[in-house]
């Protein structure tokens, strides 16, 4: 059977573990298939230099994306690029050229992604995303169809394997964030500007797909609470340890009476719970659902899991491209589903670890308590580990369960007292997990 051809925009390190695959896995793929998968065209700025496995035979090289899409022999257009400029314009190029597109870019899919199936379904060419995600798991397949049967009440995960890395090494050796941050650089885990990963951005792009595929609602990204993890430090982890908890930049979306709550924070989970045992630069999503349970998936990040996610949904869409199948179901089906409703994170109740850094004097115990107990929280133990340095003294104080609104209230309230170093650090205690 004649072969479904493929132009790959991007080689960085998605595109170039996406074609290393394709060569060493051709004949496998192609059993399984029963055609083969072709690469025709490859294209990325610095082309020239870039190494091109030389099982893929023939292929055209191009600095210009849109040679690419023009080609009339290339049947699906894999974009790799990322980003929201000329990603944007390719993939919209290739719904106009009625190219099938398969993307890794969760940020194009999280700002636009029901508008972009929408046009695609109106031209009759499919999309694939799965590596936009936890590219090590299919979790959008799980969501989509291995789970759908299910209503999902909740799901939580750890969605940026950098800030994963960067917490449980800073667990495990003490290290600095600044430390930490710089050695996720040089090991390829952070960008040169590592904002999106540690200030949870990336995280939340990953949230806004997984809720908008298990809750079918259009999510919107500013409804979702961000807090990265900047301010979290080696003592945090000494006194989470204290308390039989540990500390992970969480991703949840919990359906309430209410509506839906997101978030993407810091917060301490007990060291007993099955998402404290994820380590390095994993990913796992943990999805309860009201008929099936609990589900739990897991598995890398980033690298060549994700050139595994791609070329997986190359053959999805070759097969349905030979298959001729019509129909295109949007995986975003929040206009039949109804109305979205976001909840806010403050109106949540939480016991909270509040964190302090402080210059000694008498009395300090005795004033914070007392803005606790004006805003009808109950105090639940201080904690402090040995210091001689009275000008920065910290210590740990846990509350009972509260509302995140007043909680938020009691520390803005405490970060005015002269005697505080800075604002103290609030964190929840997820201890339902
Ligand atoms: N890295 C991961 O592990 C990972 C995991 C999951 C998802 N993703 C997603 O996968 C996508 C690609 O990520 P990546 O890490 O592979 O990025 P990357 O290493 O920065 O690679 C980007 C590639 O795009 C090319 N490019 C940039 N602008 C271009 C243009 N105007 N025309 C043609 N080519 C252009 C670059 O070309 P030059 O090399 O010639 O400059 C480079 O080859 C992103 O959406 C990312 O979010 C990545």
């Amino acid at each position: 059977m004649d072969a479904v051809n493929v132009g790959i925009i991007g080689l960085g390190n998605v595109g170039s573990a996406t074609l290393n695959i394709l060569a060493e896995n051709a004949d496998q793929i192609a059993q399984k298939l029963g055609f083969r998968l072709n690469v025709v065209a490859v294209c990325s700025r610095s082309v020239a230099a870039k190494k091109i496995p030389d099982a893929l035979g023939n292929v055209a090289r191009t600095a210009d994306w849109r040679d690419v899409v023009a080609r009339p022999d290339v049947q699906i257009v894999a974009e790799l690029v990322g980003g929201r400029g000329v990603a944007a314009e390719i993939i919209d190029s290739a719904i106009e050229h009625k190219k099938s597109v398969v993307t890794a870019n969760k940020e194009i899919m999280a700002a636009c992604g029901p508008e972009i199936w929408d046009r695609a379904i109106k031209s009759g060419i499919n999309l694939a995303m799965e590596a936009s995600v936890c590219g090590g798991i299919p979790i959008h397949a799980v969501l989509r169809e291995g789970i759908s049967g299910d209503r999902v009440t909740g799901l939580y995960g750890i969605l940026n394997g950098t800030c994963n890395y960067i917490l449980t090494e800073m667990e495990k050796r003490g290290d600095s964030m600044a430390d930490l941050v710089a050695e996720s650089q040089r090991l390829g885990y952070a960008e040169a500007d590592p904002s999106a990963d540690i200030d949870g951005f990336d995280a939340r792009s990953k949230l806004v797909l997984l809720a908008a595929l298990a809750f079918g609602e259009k999510i919107t990204p500013s409804d979702i609470f961000v807090e990265g993890i900047r301010r979290i430090t080696p003592l945090d982890f000494d006194y989470a340890r204290q308390l039989k908890h540990t500390i992970r930049l969480v991703c949840g979306a919990r359906k309430t009476s209410e509506g839906l709550i997101l978030f993407v924070r810091p917060a301490l989970i007990p060291v007993s719970t099955i998402l404290a045992g994820v380590q390095g630069p994993y990913n796992a999503v943990w999805v309860k659902g009201e008929f099936g349970e609990d589900t739990f998936y897991y598995g890398w990040g980033a690298g060549h899991p994700t050139g595994v996610a791609v070329v997986s949904d190359l053959m999805r869409v070759a097969r349905e491209i030979r298959s001729g199948s019509p129909a295109r179901v949007s995986p975003f089906a929040h206009e039949r589903l109804g109305e979205y409703q976001p909840v806010s994170v403050t109106r949540q109740k939480r016991a909270y670890y509040l964190r302090f850094r402080v210059e000694d004097r008498p009395g300090i115990i005795a004033t914070l308590a007392g803005i606790l107990a004006a805003k009808h929280i109950s105090l639940e133990a201080v904690l402090q580990e040995p210091s001689t340095n009275k000008q920065d003294l910290p210590f740990v104080i846990t509350c009972e369960e509260t509302s995140e609104q007043s909680i938020r209230d009691a520390v803005a309230e405490m970060a005015r007292l002269e005697f505080m170093r800075e604002a103290p650090l609030a964190l929840p205690m997820e201890t339902s997990l």
